[in-house]
Formats: structure tokens, C-alpha cells, sequence
């Protein structure tokens, strides 16, 4: 892996400083970090048996427009028959009880993406596909423990400063991951890690222009929900159909795969076994919403 240099400090969930920053993380330095770590021995539990995990999820994936994409009870039993038989460390449940409590936005948004994740894969790569889609855990913004609740929530355009910290959330993440998941922690870390690359180079933290399925399958899922769901930053959603055109727009110029963007066009359709002949429109039909300041810098 390319060499970082941590901009802002790594604090565990219970807030204990795990590196400083400055600290400069590269293959060998991972290796050292996590030599030592012992895992305490804990049972894995399964993901449903925690608080009110199932009926949450099952409420957000009636709501509109989750309710067309889980349509019919063979595809919502799917998925959540696959779900159901997920057991996790307890660090997975940490990090949803912290955001449930103080940013309620994040953990539906851990949630669903999750759910839409393992949906997506399930029509691209079958079953085994869903399978392995779900050992990566509802955790792609576990980093956001590390960004303070007052830039995770400010409705005005973020500072350069803020900015960073905030993009800070994806090496975050996949260096607590690695943390509490120690060598058992399969995807889950590189996934936090490399949901914001962009497959033309344009995303973060490193630019990347290829990786892992599971990572370009969340960065959809992540990207979509963020569109249709109330943020600080906008004062409007997106409506379905401008949150579809967005994507093809950015299927269509090489930032995200034209098969991901088919394959959800198609789950909106209810036509998923066919999405590979999924046209999408060059028309765009909806009308994004006025007053969004995501992505400008405040001066
Ligand atoms: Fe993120
Ligand atoms: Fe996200």
C-alpha cells in the first residue's frame, strides 16, 4: 500500500488515542501495528439478535423508494435471509449503538447501504455473491467516529479544514477496522477505506482507479442513499429519478461502473434478472434540488 501520513489523531470508540497524528502508515508499519493486538476471545453474535437492528432495517427498506428496490417477498426474504445468518464482533454493534445514539442519520445510512449492498450484489452475482457482499458489514463509515458531530451535521459549506477531517473518515476506518477486527476483518477495512475512490482517479484518499467489487458495490449503494436521504448540507433530497439520472452521469463518464448503475435502474424497474439489457435513459427526467452546498468550500 501506498505510504499516509494520518493528518488528524486515531481515537478508539471509547475515545483512547490509538496514533497520533503525523504518524506514517505503510505496509510495515500495519504489520507492526497490528502484531500485537490480541483479540479478546468473543463469541461472534448474529446481526439480528441485536436490539432493534431487524425491525429497523425492515422499516427503512419500506420506506420509498427502498420499498420498490426490496419489492416482492422473494426478494426482501433474500435478502434478509442472508443477513440473518450474519454473526459479527462486537465492534460491527459499537459502532451502530454509537451512531444510534448520536447521529441517527448515520446509522440508518450504515444500515440500508448495507441492505442495498448485499441487494445489488445478489442481482449481479447470485446468491454466493450476496453471501460474500454481506461479511463486510454494515461498517464503510466506521472512520466517522473520528469527525467531530459538528462537521457531520453543519448545514453551511464546510472549511478546507473541515473538509479534511471529514475525508479523514476513510483512512479512519480502515485502520480501526484492522484494529478491532485484527486478520478476521476480511473486506470490512477496505471497504472503509476506498468507498470514496472514484474509478477515473477523482475521488479519495488516494486516487485510486481500480478496486475490489464489494468497494465499487458500496460506493453506489453509499452515493445513492446520500442523494434521496435528508443531509445538514441541502435542503432538499433528491427525488428518486434525479438521484438515478446522477448516477448514470457518472456511469457514463468513468467515475463508477455502467453495471452498477444498471443494476439498480433495474432493482427500481423490479426487473433485475434482465439488468444487464437495462437501458438506461439519456434523458435526464429529474430535477436535482436547489440550495445543495455539498462540495463547495466555504472562502
Ligand atoms: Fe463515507
Ligand atoms: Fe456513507
Amino acid at each position: 500500500m501506498k505510504t499516509i501520513c494520518l493528518q488528524f489523531p486515531l481515537e478508539t470508540l471509547d475515545g483512547r488515542l490509538l496514533l497520533p497524528a503525523g504518524s506514517s502508515i505503510h505496509g510495515s508499519f500495519l504489520k507492526g501495528f497490528l502484531k500485537n493486538r490480541r483479540l479478546p476471545a468473543v463469541r461472534q453474535r448474529l446481526l439480528f439478535e441485536h436490539r432493534r437492528i431487524e425491525s429497523d432495517l425492515r422499516e427503512f427498506c419500506a420506506e420509498k423508494p427502498y420499498n420498490a428496490i426490496f419489492y416482492s417477498s422473494a426478494w426482501t426474504r433474500g435478502v434478509f435471509g442472508i443477513l440473518a445468518g450474519c454473526r459479527m464482533r462486537p465492534a460491527f454493534f459499537d459502532f451502530l449503538d454509537h451512531f444510534e445514539k448520536s447521529d441517527i442519520y448515520t446509522y440508518r445510512h450504515s444500515l440500508i447501504v448495507y441492505a442495498l449492498s448485499v441487494q445489488i450484489a445478489r442481482v449481479m452475482d447470485g446468491p454466493a455473491g450476496a453471501r460474500r457482499m454481506s461479511t463486510v458489514g454494515p461498517t464503510h463509515d466506521f472512520g466517522k467516529v473520528c469527525v467531530p458531530r459538528s462537521t457531520l451535521a453543519k448545514s453551511t459549506p464546510l472549511t478546507a479544514a473541515e473538509r479534511a477531517r471529514l475525508e479523514h473518515h476513510t483512512v479512519a476506518g480502515f485502520l480501526l477496522l484492522a484494529y478491532y477486527l485484527g486478520q478476521g476483518g476480511g473486506m470490512a477495512p477496505v471497504v472503509a477505506r476506498d468507498h470514496h475512490e472514484r474509478r477515473d482517479g477523482s475521488g479519495y484518499p488516494a486516487r485510486k482507479k481500480s478496486f475490489a467489487r464489494e468497494v465499487e458495490i458500496v460506493a453506489i449503494a453509499d452515493v445513492y442513499d446520500a442523494l434521496i436521504s435528508p443531509r445538514p448540507y441541502r435542503r432538499h433530497c433528491y427525488d428518486n429519478r434525479a438521484a438515478l439520472d446522477e448516477l448514470t452521469a457518472m456511469g457514463r463518464s468513468g467515475k463508477i461502473r455502467i453495471g452498477l448503475v444498471r443494476a439498480l435502474v433495474a432493482l427500481n424497474r423490479r426487473s433485475p434478472a434482465n439488468y444487464l439489457k437495462c437501458d438506461l435513459s439519456l434523458e435526464k427526467r429529474g430535477r436535482p434540488p436547489a440550495g445543495n452546498c455539498h462540495g463547495i468550500l466555504a472562502s
